[in-house]
């Protein structure tokens, strides 16, 4: 352990969306719904849909390539591969050795963390603890999904939320100096709540069988109504926290990458912040809700297009399954 901790940035980004886009129109002819109902209620238009045979882990790869390639790493200098995802390509191992293995990057160790929705910045922690205490040097933390495999397509309260893809990116020591850099991560569980949101069946309490496949007990399912209102209210609570970690008061932040669950659940924690909306990075209408990808593929284009630039305060902010919640704040820039 450094006596004094060494600050962690974030040196590069990524992202991979699938081709296919699923609309609401054509989800409409699929279940019992519309766009008249489901652009209101959540701000989604259309999903990016995986191809056939396109696995969890060759969406990270092609995230994690992109990211390392922003950073100007190379896959041998990765010493450690965090990565966050609830649709890993199998069961065992760990979707991060495939993805490890697909990049090269050969002096990894790699792991999965697996906490939904707030999959990323649970990884984006893990990841700065390691770059703080000097057990590693370079991060690659990916957050990656193929949330299509695991949704029920009959189910229309849940199929109209979710989409796939990708997200990455490289964590590493800030310049010496410098005063960039990620400057809280803050995360929270209460596994009390787990019954609001999970997948029955194709664990070891309730293996796949011939009959959980019939009850369609292998996917998603989730109390929405209630889920939203916890959502909004930890999401406001662990952003406050992460703000005042980080020193800074909310007028400091520049942009809110918020997880991309419910447009109505974003506009509510901007405004428990005071934020005009104009300081949030939204994708959700064109993506849905990616899960551990949301964050990191909306944070990757809001840096390419320009808008977050060295210096800015970046806050994130997430809430899943578990339930978790997590939060962090970066000051943009190595
Ligand atoms: N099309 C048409 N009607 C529908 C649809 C649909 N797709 N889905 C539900 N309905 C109907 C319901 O059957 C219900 O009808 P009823 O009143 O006759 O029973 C009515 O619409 C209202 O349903 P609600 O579930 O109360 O609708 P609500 O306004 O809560 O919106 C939604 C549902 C969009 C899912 C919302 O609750 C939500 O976004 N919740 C949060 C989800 C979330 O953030 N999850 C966490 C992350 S996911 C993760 O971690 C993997």
């Amino acid at each position: 352990m450094n006596p004094v901790p060494i600050r962690a940035a974030i040196a590069g980004t990524g992202s991979y969306l699938p081709e296919k886009i699923l609309t609401n129109d054509d989800l409409s002819k699929m279940v019992d719904t519309s766009d008249e109902w489901i652009y209101p209620r959540t701000g989604i238009r259309g999903r990016h849909i995986a191809a056939p045979g396109e696995n969890t882990s060759d969406m990270a790869a092609e995230a994690g390539r992109r990211a390392l390639a922003a950073a100007g790493a190379a896959p041998e200098d990765i010493d450690l591969l965090v990565m966050a995802t609830i649709s890993g390509d199998k069961p065992l191992p760990a979707t991060a050795c495939l993805v490890q293995e697909k990049l090269g990057l050969v002096n990894a160790t790699a792991f999965d963390v697996l906490a939904a929705c707030s999959g990323f910045l649970y990884a984006l922690d893990v990841a700065r603890q390691y770059v703080r205490s000097g057990a590693a040097r370079k991060v690659l933390v990916v957050g990656a999904e193929k949330m299509s495999a695991i949704t029920d397509w009959q189910d229309r309260t849940t199929c109209i939320l979710f989409g796939d893809g990708a997200g990455a990116a490289v964590v590493q020591p800030a310049e010496g100096g410098s005063e960039n850099g990620i400057l809280a991560t803050c995360t929270g569980t209460d596994g009390s709540l787990w019954p609001l949101l999970n997948i029955e069946a194709g664990g070891s309490a309730l293996p796949a069988s011939p009959e959980t496949l019939a009850a369609r007990r292998g996917f998603v399912r989730m109390d929405g109504h209630t889920i939203f209102k916890y959502a909004v209210r930890n999401m406001a609570g662990i952003a406050a926290r992460a703000v005042k970690e980080a020193g800074l008061s909310t007028s400091d932040i520049d942009w809110i990458v918020p997880h991309q669950a419910n447009m109505r659940i974003i506009q509510a924690v901007a405004k428990s912040m005071d934020a005009p909306m104009e300081k949030v990075v939204a994708n959700i209408e064109r993506t849905g809700n990616t899960t551990a990808a949301s964050i990191p593929v909306a944070l990757d284009e809001a840096v390419r297009d320009g808008r977050i630039r060295p210096g800015h305060n970046v806050l994130f902010v997430a809430f899943g399954a578990g339930l978790t919640w997590a939060a962090g704040v970066v000051r943009w820039g190595l």
